[in-house]
């Protein structure tokens, strides 16, 4: 049985204040919600506020990028083992916008997702096609290779200690939510390409669905059987929205 699985990613967005109000409107509202874990994966600078306020609510808290290395010369950048030390959870490794504005290769994004678990964190790995590879009929290739690549360097056995989000990069931000059947067929193809190289682990990976998740389109997308929760963007920087779809995931 999969735990359904509800993470708020913030993006570039916040302030100290509004992060504030933010997770203490999570705090207020979480005591009905039921059998779902919620996370929130802030900026850097917000995380050891947001660590201070969460610290034993159950709300689990992570980032949306880690350094592959453990440390030194690397300017700008942040390693797994200073997120561990700030107690985060999860780290989303592979987002499509890290993918399209910063140029990360699947290899890289393979050495994040190592990276993560070496040093104790749960890697988000998104995985998602655009809307030309969508249209061009590429969809599963272009998950196949971004998954494989993890799945190759990793091994499948790593995915137990790891969640998938399928967020198909055309639905991101755009309102253009895919049809619960459209993100389902990829779901379910996700969990075969790793079913065929470990049965147990396709069982038990949560595959997350992200792209313009609102309250009014969650429950019907996490009613599918391959849809185990939601990595949600512009809709998690409001808590009464974050909650309703929060309480989607446990209906
Ligand atoms: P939106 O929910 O704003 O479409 O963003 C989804 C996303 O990219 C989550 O990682």
């Amino acid at each position: 049985m999969r735990r359904p699985f509800v993470a708020g990613n913030w993006k570039m967005n916040g302030s100290r204040s509004h992060a504030a109000s933010l997770v203490d409107g999570i705090l207020e509202g979480k005591s009905d919600l039921g059998d779902v874990e919620v996370g929130v994966c802030p900026p850097f600078v917000l995380i050891p506020m947001v660590a201070d306020r969460l610290a034993g609510s159950g709300v689990a808290w992570g980032a949306q990028n880690l350094d592959p290395n453990e440390s030194g010369a690397f300017t700008g950048e942040v390693s797994g083992s200073m997120l561990a030390d700030f107690d985060c959870r999860y780290c989303i490794v592979g987002h499509s916008e890290r993918r399209a504005l910063y140029g990360e290769t699947n290899d890289l994004v393979a050495a994040k997702f190592q990276a993560a678990q070496r040093d104790g964190l749960v890697p988000i790995l998104c995985v998602g096609e655009t809307l030309a590879q969508r249209e061009g009929d590429e969809t599963e290739a272009v998950v196949a290779a971004q998954l494989n690549a993890v799945l190759d360097a990793a091994g499948p056995k790593t995915m137990v200690e790891a969640v998938i989000a399928y967020e198909p990069v055309w639905a991101i931000g755009t309102g253009m939510t895919a049809t619960p059947e459209q993100a389902q067929a990829v779901h379910a193809y996700i969990r075969e390409l790793i079913a065929g190289r470990d049965a147990d682990v396709a069982g038990s990976v949560r595959i997350l669905y992200g792209g313009s998740v609102k309250a009014g389109n969650a429950a019907e997308l996490f009613a599918q059987p391959d849809i185990d929760g939601g990595l949600i963007g512009g809709a998690s920087l409001q808590s009464d929205e974050f909650l309703a779809i929060c309480r989607a995931a446990c209906q």
